[in-house]
C-alpha cells in the first residue's frame, strides 16, 4: 500500500505537539489543529496572518452558498441543486504593528516555536519568539457546551523591543472560499458587532469584547466588512489581550440585528476564557470517562486513537437533528462540508455504542430530508426515495453525475442504519414513528430502479457504481444488489410484523402502499442476482469483474498517488484495481451471514487489488485481517486509520481532516481487535490483544449499560455499571452480564 508517514508531530498520549515550525507542513498543521463543536469549526490558521499558502477557514454547520455559475444540464437527472458549506468570518483576525511597520511572520526570524492542542480541554496554544525583540503566544478555545462562544488570548512579552505596538483585532467577513473573495454581504453593523448574509439568505452574526491588562489608547474601525479594535500601547511589560466572541447563525436568515445584539450582549456578560476552559475541562472529562480508548504499549496508536476520539466529539455529538457529519467535518473546503453514506455506515456504529441519542439524530436528519429524497427519486425516473450521495441540507449536491446518479449506497445505508439501530437499541417507537416511512420509500426506490434480465430469471441493478468508485456503470454490482434486497426485505419484515399498529397503518394509507407492491418486491428479492462462485466461494464484485485487465498495484509509483490528480480520469476505470472495499464491505455489514472460509477467500482475492485511495478503506481491511488472524496486517492497517491525518498518509490532510475515517478508526479497534459484531442474533464480542500491545480498553454503551472492556493477552475483563438487559455472546458462550466485573480467558482467533 503506497502510504508513507510524514511524521512531524511529537508523540504524546493526550496532546498534539508541533515543536519547531514545520514550514512544509504549515497547511497540514492548520487542519490538524482545527477546533470545532458541531455548531462551528475553525481551522488552525495563524491569527496574525501567514504570508504563504494558508486556508483561513471558519465554518458553520449548515451555512452554505450555491455556486454562481450553475447551469442546468441538458440531461435529466443531473443535480442542479449544488451547494457548499461556505467559509464565514475570520473571528481571530489579528494584525500587529511594531511602530508603524506591519509585523509579518517570518520562519527565518522566529525561534522557540511550539504549538499544542490539548485533548482534555480543547485548548490550542501557539507560541514563539521573534528575533530578540519579543515573544508572543496565541490561545484559542471553542466552548463545547455553549456553542456560540469562542475565545482568543494573545500574550506579548517584551525582550529587546520596548517601543510602541499597535494591535488590531476583530472580525473579518472578507474571507475567501476556494481562493475567491466576496461571498458575504454585510447588512448591518455597530461597534463590535456585524451581521453577514449569504446569497442563500442565511445569516451569521458576530460580536466580540476585549479586555486588556494594561492601559491602551484604542479606537474602533469598520472597513469593508471588517470590524476591528485598534489598540496602541508601549511594550514595557507583558501585555495580555482577551477577546471573547459570540457567533450566532440563522439558517432562515430572519433574526434581526437588534435581536441578535441583545442575545449576544447577554451572553458576553458572563463569558470568559477561564469559564469556557473550566466548562470544557468538565465536558472532556465526562466524555473521556465514558469513551476513552486506552492502548498500553503503543504510544503512536494511543495518540492517534485519542485524537480521533477528540475530533469525533468535536464534530458531532447529536446536538441537533439538523446537523450531520461532513466527510471533512468543519475543517476545510474539500468535499464542501457534505455528508455522505459515511454517516450511516462508518459514523453511526460509533454513536450507536456510545451515544444512542446522537445515532438517532443522525437518522432523524434523513427523516427530515425524506421529501428531498422523494424528489430525487423522481428526477431519476424512479419511485420512492433516493438519498443524496453528498449533501448539506438533503438536496443532492454532488456535481459528478456518475456518482450522484449511479450510486445507491446512501439510500441502502439509511435502510441498513435503521435496521442496525433498531436491532441494538430496540427503539421500536423510532421504527414506527419515523423508520417505517423511510423504509417504504427506500424499498420502492430499489424496486423501481432494478430490472429483470431478458428471461426474467435474474433481478438486479444495471448501470450502477458500487462503493468501489473505480468501477463505473457496471451491472449486478454484488454490494448494490445485496443491499437492495436487504432494504426491501427489511421493509417487508416490518410491514408483516407491525401492520396492525396505528402508526404503520397511517403510513400505509398515507403512501398508498398495496399488497401487490409487496408481492412484486418479494419476487424481486427472490430473484436478486448476487454473482457468486460456489466452487471458489468468491463473490464477483460485479458481472465481468474477473475478466478485467489486471494491474499490479505495487508497480504504481508512490508519486502517482492520489491517483485522481495524477491519472487521466478514464484510465482509473478500466482494470481490476479497487479503490475501497466493495465485496468486503457487505461482508462487514452482514458479517454473521458469511462463514470464516468465505471471508478468507474473498479477503485474499480482493485485498491485493485494493489501493485504499479512500481513507475509509484501511479500517475495514484491518477488521477482516484481525478476524482472519492476519494480526500484523491488522495492526498496519489500524495505524493508517488512527494516524491518517496526524501522519498525512493520504497527502491531502491540508484540505481538511478525514472526519469520517476518524470514525472508522473507532470501528476499527472495537470491531477489529475487540471483535464486536452487531449484525447477528445477539451482540457478540471476541477480543484479542495484538502482540505489540500489553493491553487495551474501550467502552460499549449497550441497552443502557456501559460495558468497559479491558483486554490483555490472556484475560478479558468486563466491567459493567448495571445489569445488561440482553444476553451477549462472548467468543462462543452466551453471557447474562450482571453489574460488576466478569473475567474471561482470551481465546485465539
Ligand atoms: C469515497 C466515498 C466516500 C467519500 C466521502 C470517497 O473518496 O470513495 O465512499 O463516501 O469519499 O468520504
Amino acid at each position: 500500500m503506497a502510504k508513507v508517514a510524514q511524521r512531524y508531530i511529537e508523540i504524546d498520549p493526550w496532546k498534539l505537539r508541533e515543536v519547531g515550525f514545520h514550514e512544509k507542513q504549515a497547511v497540514v498543521s492548520e487542519s490538524l489543529f482545527s477546533l470545532s463543536n458541531e455548531y462551528m469549526g475553525v481551522r488552525g490558521f495563524f491569527d496574525e496572518g501567514y504570508p504563504k499558502e494558508t486556508l483561513i477557514g471558519t465554518y458553520f454547520n449548515g451555512i452554505y452558498e450555491i455556486p454562481k455559475d450553475i447551469r442546468r444540464s441538458h440531461y435529466k437527472g443531473i443535480s442542479d441543486k449544488l451547494h457548499y458549506m461556505v467559509n464565514a468570518a475570520n473571528i481571530f483576525y489579528t494584525r500587529l504593528y511594531l511602530g508603524n511597520e506591519l509585523y509579518v511572520f517570518d520562519p527565518k526570524k522566529i525561534s522557540h516555536y511550539e504549538r499544542t492542542l490539548d485533548f482534555k480541554t480543547g485548548e490550542s496554544v501557539r507560541s514563539y519568539q521573534y528575533e530578540n525583540l519579543f515573544s508572543i503566544s496565541f490561545k484559542r478555545l471553542l466552548n463545547m457546551t455553549n456553542y456560540a462562544l469562542a475565545h482568543q488570548v494573545i500574550t506579548i512579552k517584551p525582550l529587546d523591543y520596548h517601543g510602541p505596538v499597535t494591535l488590531q483585532i476583530g472580525l473579518d467577513f472578507n474571507t475567501k472560499h476556494w481562493g475567491n473573495p466576496g461571498f458575504w454581504e454585510v447588512s448591518d453593523h455597530k461597534d463590535y458587532a456585524i451581521l453577514g448574509h449569504t446569497t442563500t439568505h442565511q445569516s451569521v452574526f458576530e460580536m466580540f469584547q476585549i479586555h486588556v491588562n494594561v492601559p491602551v489608547v484604542s479606537k474602533h474601525t469598520y472597513d469593508q466588512k471588517c470590524q476591528t479594535e485598534i489598540m496602541i500601547f508601549d511594550l514595557n511589560q507583558e501585555v495580555i489581550i482577551h477577546k471573547d466572541i459570540v457567533s450566532f447563525i440563522d439558517k432562515a436568515g430572519e433574526t434581526s440585528f437588534d435581536s441578535y445584539l441583545n442575545q449576544a450582549q447577554e451572553l458576553l456578560k458572563s463569558a470568559s476564557y477561564k469559564e469556557t476552559l473550566n466548562q470544557n475541562q468538565l465536558f472532556y472529562q465526562t466524555y473521556f470517562d465514558h469513551n476513552d480508548i486506552k492502548i498500553e504499549g503503543d504510544l503512536a496508536n494511543q495518540q492517534g486513537i485519542r485524537y480521533c476520539l477528540f475530533q469525533l466529539v468535536n464534530t458531532y455529538q447529536g446536538v441537533s437533528e439538523k446537523n450531520n457529519i461532513g466527510a471533512k467535518g468543519l475543517t476545510g473546503e474539500a468535499y464542501s462540508g457534505h455528508a455522505f453514506w459515511d454517516s450511516e455506515t462508518y459514523c453511526l456504529p460509533v454513536y450507536l455504542f456510545s451515544n444512542p441519542k446522537a445515532a438517532k439524530n443522525l437518522l432523524m436528519f434523513r427523516y427530515n430530508t425524506l421529501e428531498q429524497a422523494r424528489k430525487r427519486a423522481k428526477e431519476l425516473d424512479c419511485k420512492g426515495a433516493c438519498y443524496p450521495i453528498a449533501t448539506l441540507n438533503g438536496d443532492e449536491a454532488c456535481d459528478l453525475w456518475q456518482h450522484a446518479s449511479l450510486q445507491f449506497q446512501p439510500t441502502s445505508a439509511v435502510a441498513y442504519a435503521i435496521w442496525h439501530y433498531i436491532k441494538n437499541t430496540k427503539d421500536v417507537d423510532f421504527l414506527l414513528d419515523f423508520g417505517f416511512e423511510m423504509l417504504v420509500e427506500i424499498a420502492r426506490f430499489f424496486s423501481s430502479r432494478g430490472q429483470y434480465n431478458q428471461d426474467q430469471t435474474k433481478f438486479g441493478y444495471y448501470g450502477v457504481m458500487g462503493p468501489d468508485e473505480f468501477q463505473m456503470m457496471v451491472n449486478h454490482n454484488a454490494y448494490t444488489n445485496l443491499l437492495g434486497k436487504e432494504s426491501m426485505s427489511y421493509m417487508i419484515e416490518v410491514f408483516n410484523k407491525y401492520q396492525e399498529d396505528r402508526r404503520v397503518k397511517h403510513v400505509i394509507e398515507k403512501l398508498g402502499l398495496h399488497i401487490e407492491e409487496i408481492e412484486v418486491m418479494k419476487d424481486q428479492c427472490e430473484k436478486m442476482y448476487i454473482p457468486y462462485d460456489e466452487h471458489t466461494k468468491i463473490y464477483e464484485q460485479h458481472e465481468g469483474f474477473h475478466d478485467l485487465p489486471h494491474i499490479d498495484i505495487h508497480s504504481i509509483p508512490v508519486t502517482d498517488f492520489p491517483l485522481y490528480s495524477h491519472w487521466s480520469y478514464d484510465r482509473i476505470y478500466r482494470n481490476d484495481m479497487i479503490k475501497q472495499p466493495d465485496v468486503l464491505m457487505f461482508m462487514f455489514l452482514y458479517n454473521s451471514h458469511f462463514d470464516l472460509e468465505t471471508k478468507k477467500v474473498n479477503y485474499d482475492y480482493y485485498e491485493p487489488k485494493t489501493i485504499h485511495e479512500s481513507s475509509l478503506s484501511p479500517s475495514i481491511h484491518s477488521i477482516f485481517a484481525a478476524e482472519l488472524g492476519y494480526t500484523k496486517q491488522a495492526l498496519d492497517f489500524f495505524g493508517f486509520a488512527t494516524r491518517m491525518d496526524i501522519d498525512d498518509y493520504n497527502r491531502n490532510t491540508k484540505e481538511g481532516l478525514h472526519l469520517t475515517s476518524i470514525a472508522a478508526a473507532w470501528v476499527n479497534i472495537v470491531y477489529g481487535f475487540g471483535g464486536l459484531r452487531s449484525d447477528g442474533e445477539m451482540l457478540k464480542l471476541s477480543p484479542m490483544c495484538p502482540n505489540n500491545w500489553s493491553s487495551y480498553e474501550f467502552t460499549i454503551h449497550y441497552m443502557d449499560s456501559n460495558i468497559r472492556v479491558h483486554v490483555t493477552k490472556d484475560e478479558l475483563t468486563l466491567n459493567v455499571d448495571q445489569k445488561v438487559k440482553e444476553a451477549i455472546l462472548i467468543y462462543d458462550k452466551v453471557y447474562h452480564l450482571e453489574k460488576g466485573i466478569t473475567k474471561i480467558h482470551v481465546m485465539e482467533h
